[in-house]
């Protein structure tokens, strides 16, 4: 990799690790959502980065892909299992990490970190996307706990979250070998037994596919931002009302998701309502993996 690029992924990694840890000392019960979402998406800016995707703020059952609503009023309390998913890039070089925060001690936090810290082991060149999943699916095992199924690692490029080749936590068959250099993400999300998670409402997150022409002008320089702003990444409905009234956002992301030039992404919440617990790092994989977004220093 070229010397400027490992520079720039290692930036955005600690930052990351450095909000973490910021965001860390401040959690307390009953602290509201927003807040939390705020200090963190303006921490990644105030050191150099810029939010590879609006932070997601994901409450016990819920696994991922909630981030504040307007005026959202949702706390923290004692107890919740709050998942924390944090995406900074630096030109487009991405540091993903994700951690759970509870008041509690609660065994589904431990276990997730001890899957994931044995997934950055086997990080090794010439390990396959099976491998690597059978690798977590075994920790998950030993410790006597499920995993959400239908919830993956995956690959990251420049202004990319690569779903191919996706790295399911668990047996595949699948062949790929990782080499040297590659960029990957590894995420295993805990629950009691084997979950599995469903798409469900609100939408509040939403990513540029593909220009076309729609009626609304807010639509329009929206869907300019998406693309050339937020560089086709993931960015929050949150993120518009500066510029735009709640209603007209909500109109206009309506008329680009029928057009297919935005996807949304519901939340994702597990089908029983068993809480779940989450971790993640980056890393670059090597026969010493190298995790980005681990605190240095
Ligand atoms: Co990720």
């Amino acid at each position: 990799m070229d010397a400027k690029i490992l520079e720039k992924y290692k930036k955005a990694g600690q930052i990351a690790a450095h909000v973490r840890a910021e965001t860390e000392k401040k959690l307390k019960p009953g602290m509201k959502l927003l807040e939390i979402a705020e200090f963190i998406e303006s921490s990644i800016r105030k050191k150099g980065g810029e939010p590879a995707f609006p932070v997601n703020l994901s409450l016990n059952e819920i696994a991922a892909h909630y981030t504040p609503v307007y005026k959202d009023e949702t706390t923290v309390e004692a107890g919740d299992l709050l998942k924390i998913d944090i995406g900074v890039h630096v030109d487009g070089y991405i540091g993903d990490l994700a951690f759970t925060w509870c008041s509690e001690k609660n065994p589904l936090i431990k276990a997730a970190e001890k899957c994931l810290g044995i997934g950055i082991k086997v990080s090794k060149p010439g390990v396959t996307v099976s491998e690597l999943g059978k690798a977590i699916e075994d920790a998950s095992k030993e410790q006597g706990i499920g995993l959400i199924m239908n919830l993956t690692g995956h690959t990251l490029d420049k202004f990319k979250f690569h779903g191919d080749p996706i790295i399911p936590n668990k047996e595949t068959g699948n062949t790929h070998a990782f080499k040297e250099g590659d960029i990957i993400a590894l995420e295993p999300f805990t629950v009691e037994s084997n979950g599995w998670v469903n798409e469900s409402a609100p939408t509040e997150i939403y990513k540029h596919v593909m220009d076309r022409p729609v009626r609304l002008k807010e639509a329009r320089e929206i869907l300019l931002m998406g693309r050339d702003q937020f560089h086709s990444l993931p960015f929050a409905k949150r993120w518009l009302y500066d510029k735009y009234s709640p209603v007209k956002v909500a109109m206009s992301l309506r008329q680009l998701e029928a057009a297919y030039a935005v996807e949304g992404f519901p939340v994702l919440k597990e089908k029983d309502g068993k809480k779940i617990a989450q971790a993640e790092h980056t890393i670059i994989v090597g026969e010493k993996p190298l995790v980005t977004t681990e605190l240095k220093d």
